[in-house]
This record gives C-alpha cells, sequence and structure tokens, in this order.
C-alpha cells in the first residue's frame, strides 16, 4: 500500500518537498561540452529539451556554479551529448566523481570537435554541436538556449536515463515486449512491470546530484 502526502500549497514550498517532486521525473542523461583545445570542460545534466524543430533549436539549464557555464559563456558553442546505456561511467566523470575537473573528465572516452564547437563525444546516442543562441539567467541556473549546427547520430538503441535518485538502463531490444505494453494502453492504464533496469550507483553520485540541482 502506498501512503500518499498531501503538501501543503498555501505555504511555501520547501527546498525537499520539490526535490521530492522532481525524483519522479524521468531524465535522459547528457553531457554538456564547453570550451576548446585544452580549456575544456562539461557536465552531466538531464535538462535537455527540445524546443523547436524548425529551427531545430533546444534548450539546457546549468548551474551558474559549474565550471561549465564560464566556458560556455566564453566560447558561445557547447554540446549535448545523450548517452546510452554504457556510458554511465562517463555520466559520473562528468558529475565530478573523484574530483576530477576540466580535461580529466575526457580522459577514456573518444572525442571529436566541429570547430568553433565544442568536444563531441564518439559513440553518444546523439551527439549534437549547439550554438549558444540566448541565455536567461535565473535564480541559481541559467537556461542556455542553442542552436543546433549540427549532430551525429549513432546506431545504439539503449538509453541511460536518471530516476527516484539513480541511473537505469532503456534498452528497446531487451525491453520490447515490456514497452509495448506501457506505449499501447487500449484499456485504462497498463499494469507492467517496470521495463528498466537500475544500474549499479555510488551513494556519493546520488547524494552529489541531489545536492547540485
Ligand atoms: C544525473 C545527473 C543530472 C544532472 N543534471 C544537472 C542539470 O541539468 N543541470 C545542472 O546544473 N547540474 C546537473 N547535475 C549536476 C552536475 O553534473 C554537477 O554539478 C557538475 O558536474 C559539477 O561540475 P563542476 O564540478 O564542473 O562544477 C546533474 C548531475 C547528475 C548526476
Amino acid at each position: 500500500m502506498t501512503t500518499d502526502r498531501i503538501v501543503d500549497l498555501t505555504r511555501e514550498v520547501s527546498s525537499d518537498d520539490f526535490r521530492g517532486a522532481m525524483r519522479h521525473l524521468v531524465g535522459a542523461v547528457s553531457v554538456v561540452t564547453a570550451g576548446r583545445g585544452d580549456d575544456i570542460t562539461g557536465m552531466t545534466v538531464t535538462s535537455v529539451s527540445s524546443l523547436s524543430v524548425d529551427p531545430p533549436t533546444l534548450i539546457i539549464s546549468v548551474s551558474r556554479a559549474s565550471s561549465t557555464w564560464p566556458l560556455l559563456r566564453r566560447y558561445g558553442h557547447f554540446g549535448v551529448n545523450i548517452l546510452n546505456a554504457d556510458q554511465l561511467d562517463i555520466a559520473e566523470r562528468f558529475a565530478g566523481k573523484g574530483g576530477l575537473k576540466g580535461a580529466e573528465r575526457f580522459a577514456g572516452a573518444q572525442w571529436t570537435t566541429r570547430p568553433p564547437g565544442a568536444p563531441l563525444l564518439i559513440g553518444a546516442l546523439a551527439a549534437i554541436d549547439c550554438e549558444v543562441e540566448d541565455v536567461i539567467e535565473r535564480h541559481s541556473h541559467v537556461i542556455v538556449i542553442g542552436g543546433v549546427c549540427g549532430l551525429k547520430l549513432s546506431g545504439r538503441s539503449s538509453a541511460l536515463a536518471y530516476w527516484q535518485g539513480q541511473y537505469v538502463a532503456i534498452d528497446l531490444d531487451e525491453d520490447m515486449v515490456r514497452l509495448a505494453k506501457v506505449s499501447v494502453p487500449s484499456t485504462g492504464i497498463a499494469t507492467h512491470t517496470p521495463a528498466i533496469t537500475p544500474l549499479p550507483r555510488s551513494a556519493a553520485m546520488t547524494a552529489l546530484a541531489e545536492r547540485e540541482r
């Protein structure tokens, strides 16, 4: 049995209540990169969203305190690399695991660049080259609007997501049957076994994500 907890909306919503609500959002995990040459860094995000298809434009929300924001603002370009389920280690590096900073986070994976753009991850589900179109600084974060200059797709079908404070894998082939049950709800709400596989995570990473968001 589940116990619902009603949050009183007449008072100010606490950070904890808000975080609790946001844990229910399933987020695709991407790495945003910025900079050129050795002056590069990047961060793990779930805040990528399509803004418009014509012209191809997306938005990201990045912390003003992150090391990525200054480079993104200085160079005016960024990369959005949508991770597949095998790239958990990359997600952790770019979330700052082990205290890795800047160019150190890029080690162990292959990157390419389309000058004057930021590094793009070879093997990402999609690697999207963006030019900063506009920024909206609000509270602790900056909403960055990026015009898409180019992209590269891979043939993989597994995605890395973040949900309820942990990384999960979604695989189109393995989860095909269960996904079909979810996506074709002919009568009412489908009851199903979740078609996602929790991935091992470090408690530190979860704590970091919750603290930073
Ligand atoms: C799954 C996940 C999603 C995250 N999403 C965002 C995000 O959308 N925006 C953001 O500012 N930080 C997000 N973070 C936190 C950043 O990855 C983290 O603060 C950043 O890498 C720290 O970088 P820095 O050491 O360069 O400042 C997320 C972390 C995780 C683990």
